[in-house]
């Protein structure tokens, strides 16, 4: 018979933080099982977010505070279960079934580092156990599959008597390209109809399986194209880059209007190439100015989520397929791209609950 209570239990869990969603674990929802037999105590943890990052952490505080508050606590075994919450979008569900949430990587203006951008997330949220998908939408010059060492076409296969397109895969996650749909000289037909028509089949042809996030590479700037493409392909969220410069910042701004235009949220902000640090001194420089980006956010009510330096091997990474959060996990920027997806899926988990409780009001 045991006298240790599940109560008693929940109070020690109460004081333990989950870094992933800056929550304790039990005003975040995350204890899912307790099980106790005489001194042991059996835990199962469901997390909402990637969480294999901050296992050990959370495992090592929740033993503690158990051992602090229940002194006849003797075996504390913790187990661990993801499930990535999922936003509800009855346009995406349908074009994309298996896939949770989808986020554009966006910019007013060009090559202020998106796809890099877009690669090295993605990247970091597999690397933290998630699935996760990445779709090259920039039909002016595709350059995702180059930046991820890829250089096969993808192969059709034919599922349940229908012709399927399946993604191409490296470095943990799946990859796929309007460019593959489209030549170099056809961007044009993108404006009419029939683009957006040709446009929704390639996206429900793709045979993507579960994803927990989908990337979006977009093209460079607020035009036709984008505003297409925006409202075509289903984007539950949006990250705005951007260079500290004035004028990257005044694109920015419009970038955001045209999502607010389409009725898509804007998840947060990334400056890139905010600093450099000298690598024989270790001192920074602020080339473009500094601190346009945590303003900009401010101004526009969204989160700000991080400055990445310049660094040449961040261009060595793209240039030949060997994307530096996989490459080089322990690099300083790494650490930078993986602390801003975590980020950006800590965001999406915030609003997907909100819009879940919002419904679950709603059917009350
Ligand atoms: N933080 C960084 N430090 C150094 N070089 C970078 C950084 N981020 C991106 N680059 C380099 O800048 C160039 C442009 O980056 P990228 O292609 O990602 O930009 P983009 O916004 O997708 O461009 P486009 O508008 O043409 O699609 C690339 O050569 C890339 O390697
Ligand atoms: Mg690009």
């Amino acid at each position: 018979m045991s006298n240790i209570q599940k109560d008693a239990v929940m109070n020690a869990l109460k004081t333990v933080i989950a870094p992933n969603v800056k929550k304790d674990l039990v005003s975040a929802n995350m204890i899912k099982d307790i099980t106790i037999d005489g001194s042991n105590i059996k835990i199962l943890i469901e997390s909402s977010t990637p969480v294999a990052w901050v296992k050990e952490e959370i495992t090592k505080n929740a033993t503690e505070a158990i051992k602090r508050q229940i002194p006849e606590a003797s075996d504390i075994k913790i187990d661990f279960e993801v499930n990535i919450s999922k936003h509800v979008d009855p346009a995406k569900d349908k074009m994309l079934p298996g896939v949770k949430n989808t986020i554009a990587v966006a910019s007013g203006k060009g090559g202020v580092g998106k796809s890099t951008i877009a690669v090295n997330l993605a990247l970091s949220l597999a690397m933290d156990g998630a699935k996760v998908g990445l779709l090259d939408a920039d039909v002016y010059g595709p350059s995702i599959p180059m930046m991820l060492g890829v250089r096969e076409q993808p192969l059709v296969k034919e599922i349940d008597g229908k012709q399927r397109i399946i993604p191409l895969e490296n470095y943990g996650i799946k990859l796929m390209s309007i460019g593959f749909l489209v030549d170099e000289n056809t961007p044009v037909i993108w404006r009419g109809p029939m683009a957006t028509g040709a446009l929704k089949q390639f996206m429900s042809d793709v045979e993507w399986g579960e994803i927990d996030y989908l990337f979006y590479d977009l093209p460079p700037g607020t035009g036709d194209i984008q505003l297409t493409l925006a409202q075509t392909i289903p984007l539950t969220g949006s990250v705005i880059v951007t260079t500290p410069q004035d004028v990257s910042l005044l694109d920015a701004r419009k970038g955001l209007k045209m999502f607010e235009k389409v009725n898509v949220p804007i998840l947060g902000l990334i400056e890139n190439l905010s600093y450099f640090i000298a690598p024989d001194t270790g001192k920074k420089y602020n080339l473009f100015g500094s601190g346009g980006g945590v303003k900009l956010a401010k101004e526009l009510n969204t989160e700000f989520l991080g400055g990445i330096p310049i660094n040449p091997i961040i261009v060595e990474g793209g240039d030949t397929g060997k994307p530096l959060v996989a490459v080089y996990p322990d690099a300083e920027e790494s650490k930078i791209y993986r602390e801003i997806a975590r980020k950006l899926a800590a965001e999406i988990n915030e609003r997907n609950l909100k819009q879940k409780s919002s419904k679950i009001e709603i059917s009350l």
